[in-house]
């Protein structure tokens, strides 16, 4: 602050001292022989008249020599201008003009020779590849045109003819020299440029454009919302404009209007960005029908536009969503529905195929403990029914049996025999038989806790007698039994076939037996005469 306000005050009392103002000392180059106007280009004084003085002449008003003398000097004065036809060395030198605080001007003169000068008058010009090119001879320092009896003769440039070049290409780069000419008094006098073209690749033009919505882009909506499309434009003049039509006509920016738009303008230095936003307050059938246009007037002479439709929401269809939610549902309940109902086949099918045998290590050494029990009716297994049923468990289908008659040691007492072959298997099935062979019924209780103590698994086989008047006439310790096993119904002749739903149901219940290398691929065939060993 103090320094720049002090400043201005110092250099006036420079000025005053040395009478010179450094920063008014206009340096002016001539070439040598060529000609050069001084102007004094003081706009305060008016019309008061100009004195020049030159630092060579002691300070003299140049106006007041005789042409004579200004003749010797080779110097014109010309109100405000001071003209040097023909610039020799003796001319430079310091000049000054008034009124007011003195212009000065110092006159340096070049001889060809000087770099310095030749650098000094240079002029650069721009132009750009391929695009027409005019050279300007420079305006400088030339004669005023109210300066009377000096009149331009011309410019003339080295080359291309009047400095114009129609299509300018890169080697076209460098230095052109134009010369202006001047008469005073029949005497032609010169000035020379230097102009320096430098040519850049093409400008990229910068065309306005819509950046959104894109042509033909719909719009979706619902009937009797509200709507809002904004059209984005980027351009750059000032009257560069974005409008909404309908039709031939253009949509109202009046805001009482169902439909009308609005915009607002952003400058970002060279770029205007600008949103026109049409609003549909309420969006009706009507407008659904019609299509809208935004366009973009540019004064550069390219419009352009968009259009764009509404159209209905789409709502997903709520007929279909259920007639699919309807089918899963029923393909899941059919897949239930044939699990249920094929489960035993699907199980038995998965073990006999598949090879899917129980391989759990469970200690035991039997899978089933055949037992009979005494059935109150002559519906029971007789005894060879129950054989034939013993064997085929045995041969047929693989399963390692404990038998009351054959595998209980006899010297047990009978409960306790039981009780050890139940423990060494993992299911107990038990058989219905008329004659009773089995330890009796009255270890029956016994067993039922033993099976609920160790959860063995239990196949309780009656016949079609004992699933009618199960409730009542069977003991209660049966009944028990049937109640916590699974019932098999032996349905005497239609039974007997192994792939009989008996032996389905039977097989079914029994766990899978454990070794699979006891399968015998032979076929019993039963009757109640026997069975009978048929090879496959
Ligand atoms: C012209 O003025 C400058 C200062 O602005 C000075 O250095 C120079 O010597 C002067 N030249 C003549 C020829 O008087
Ligand atoms: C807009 O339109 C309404 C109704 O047509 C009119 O009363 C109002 O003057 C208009 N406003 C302008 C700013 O034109
Ligand atoms: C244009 O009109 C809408 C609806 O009336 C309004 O929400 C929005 O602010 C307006 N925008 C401008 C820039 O005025």
């Amino acid at each position: 602050m103090m320094v720049e306000a002090l400043l201005p005050p110092l250099l006036l009392l420079l000025a005053s001292f040395t009478g010179v103002c450094p920063w008014r000392t206009r340096q002016t180059y001539v070439r040598a022989g060529e000609m050069v106007v001084l102007y004094c280009s003081h706009d305060r004084h008016g019309d008061a008249k100009v004195i020049w003085t030159s630092s060579s002449s002691q300070e003299r008003d140049l106006a007041d020599m005789s042409s004579a003398e200004q003749t010797q000097l080779g110097l014109l004065v010309r109100g405000r201008s001071l003209v040097i036809l023909n610039a020799s060395v003796n001319n430079q030198g310091n000049y000054s003009c008034s009124p007011g605080s003195r212009l000065w001007f110092s006159l340096i003169v070049c001889t060809p020779q000087s770099r310095e000068c030749e650098e000094r008058t240079q002029y650069p010009h721009i132009c750009y590849r391929q695009e027409a090119c005019t050279l300007n001879c420079p305006e400088v320092n030339i004669p005023a045109v109210s300066i009377t009896n000096i009149t331009s003769n011309g410019i003339i440039w080295n080359k291309p003819k009047d400095g114009y070049f129609s299509s300018v290409e890169e080697n076209d780069h460098g230095v052109y020299t134009c010369t202006r000419s001047y008469l005073y008094r029949r005497q032609e006098y010169h000035m020379t440029f230097t102009v320096v073209l430098q040519v850049k690749p093409k400008e990229k033009k910068k065309v306005p454009v819509i950046t959104s919505p894109r042509n033909r882009d719909v719009f979706e909506v619902d009937l009797g919302a509200t709507l809002v499309v904004d059209c984005k434009a980027v351009m750059y003049a000032d009257l560069d404009d974005v409008l909404w039509f309908h039709g031939k006509s253009e949509v109202e920016t009046n805001n009482s209007f169902p439909v009308f738009y609005n915009y607002t303008r952003e400058v970002k230095g060279a770029e205007i960005k600008m949103t026109a936003s049409l609003v549909f307050k309420k969006v009706s059938e009507e407008d659904l029908s019609k299509s809208y246009t935004c366009r973009l007037d540019a004064v550069s002479g390219s419009s352009s536009f968009v259009t764009i439709t509404l159209a209905q929401k789409a709502h997903p269809s709520y007929v279909s969503l259920a007639l699919a939610v309807v089918g899963v549902m029923v393909v899941m309940v059919l897949a239930v529905v044939i699990y249920v109902r094929f489960k035993m086949n699907i199980t038995l099918f998965l073990r006999d195929t598949l090879g899917c045998h129980s391989s759990i290590s469970d200690g035991k050494s039997y899978d089933a403990f055949v037992m009979c029990y005494k059935s109150d009716t002559d519906a029971g297994l007789n005894e060879d029914d129950r054989k034939c049923l013993e064997s085929a468990l045995e041969e047929r289908f693989g399963y390692t049996l404990c038998l009351y008659d054959r595998d209980v040691s006899p010297g047990k007492a009978a409960a306790e025999a039981v009780l050890d072959c139940i423990e060494q298997s993992r299911a107990v099935v038990l058989v219905p038989t008329s004659p009773d062979p089995g330890p009796g019924s009255g270890l029956l209780s016994a067993i039922h806790a033993a099976l609920v103590e160790r959860q063995t698994r239990l196949i309780f086989i009656q016949t079609e007698t004992t699933e009618a008047t199960r409730s009542g006439s069977l003991p209660e310790a049966l009944q028990l039994l049937g109640e916590a096993g699974d019932c098999v119904t032996w349905k005497g002749m239609s039974s007997m076939p192994h792939s009989s739903s008996f032996w389905k149901q039977l097989r079914y219940h029994l766990p899978a037996p454990r070794e699979a290398s006891n399968i015998k691929r032979e076929t019993f065939t039963c009757s109640n005469l026997g069975c009978y060993l048929m090879p496959e």
